[in-house]
């Protein structure tokens, strides 16, 4: 008998249209968000049925009738500790279709963990979406893992800043002017862990602004900086 799972999760590491949504908590915000999911599987049905039914009991059903009940070992490097995985079909990106709200923008993130805890915050914060720059896939399983399968919940991909000519761009950077009143549809760019935002994106903001920090510190991280922008703006 072919093995369903297993071949839907080597699928989906060749195929940028898949992707692995790994734990309980992915898997929950996934179908909450409308996810269109291809295969699930638990190595422990009646645990995964208590967890659904105590967390997330307004999924619980579409989590029954969902999983294979299997043994996980083999196929991922390490089963997620709730002892759930499901393989999803990524939603269409469509960069002209964004807003309105505040578009986070992502210039070259380099630590997928930060990915999706941006993610995860612009989610519950009501961003219109995250775009990144820069050659790391946003929808990279250790970024799903980050924002717990939020990624389902706002449009997330990969984009050029200038198709956003029309957009007001709003540079964060520990150097600028203190942070105060947004525009409502901005793009707010943040910089690269390490280095900061580019000297071109810098260039091309309308505003650049800070998030006052104490003496000494020289900056927040990216995830964090993001968290305060998307809740200070109101
Ligand atoms: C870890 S920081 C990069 C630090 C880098 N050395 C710099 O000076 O920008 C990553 C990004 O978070 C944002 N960020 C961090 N702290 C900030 C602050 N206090 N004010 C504004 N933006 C901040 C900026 O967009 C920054 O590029």
């Amino acid at each position: 008998m072919t093995d369903r799972v297993a071949a839907a999760l080597t699928a989906a590491r060749g195929d940028p249209g898949l992707v692995l949504v790994d734990g309980f908590h992915a898997l929950k915000h996934a179908l909450r968000f409308g996810a269109e999911i291809v295969v699930a599987a638990t190595d422990d049905r009646a645990a995964l049925e208590r967890l659904a039914a105590e967390l997330a009991p307004d999924v619980a059903e579409t989590i029954g009738a969902l999983v294979d009940e299997r043994p996980l070992a083999g196929l991922v490097d390490r089963p997620h500790h709730t002892g759930v995985l499901a393989v999803a079909r990524r939603p269409a990106f469509d960069p002209a279709a964004l807003g309105p709200g505040p578009v986070v923008l992502l210039e070259d993130p380099r630590h997928l963990g930060n990915v999706g805890a941006v993610v995860r915050v612009a989610a519950a914060a009501g961003g219109a979406g995250v775009l990144t720059t820069g050659p790391r896939d946003p929808w990279d399983p250790a970024a799903l893992r980050g924002s717990a399968g939020l990624h389902f919940a706002l449009p997330v991909g990969r984009a050029d800043p200038g198709a956003f000519g029309e957009w007001p761009l709003v540079a964060l950077d520990p150097g600028g002017e203190p942070l105060g009143a947004l525009p409502p549809d901005a793009l707010l760019a943040f910089g690269t862990e390490r280095d900061g935002l580019s000297p071109a994106l810098a260039a091309r903001a309308d505003r650049r602004v800070r998030i006052p920090m104490r003496p000494g510190v020289s900056s927040l991280n990216l995830a964090t900086a993001v968290a305060v922008v998307l809740y200070a703006r109101g």
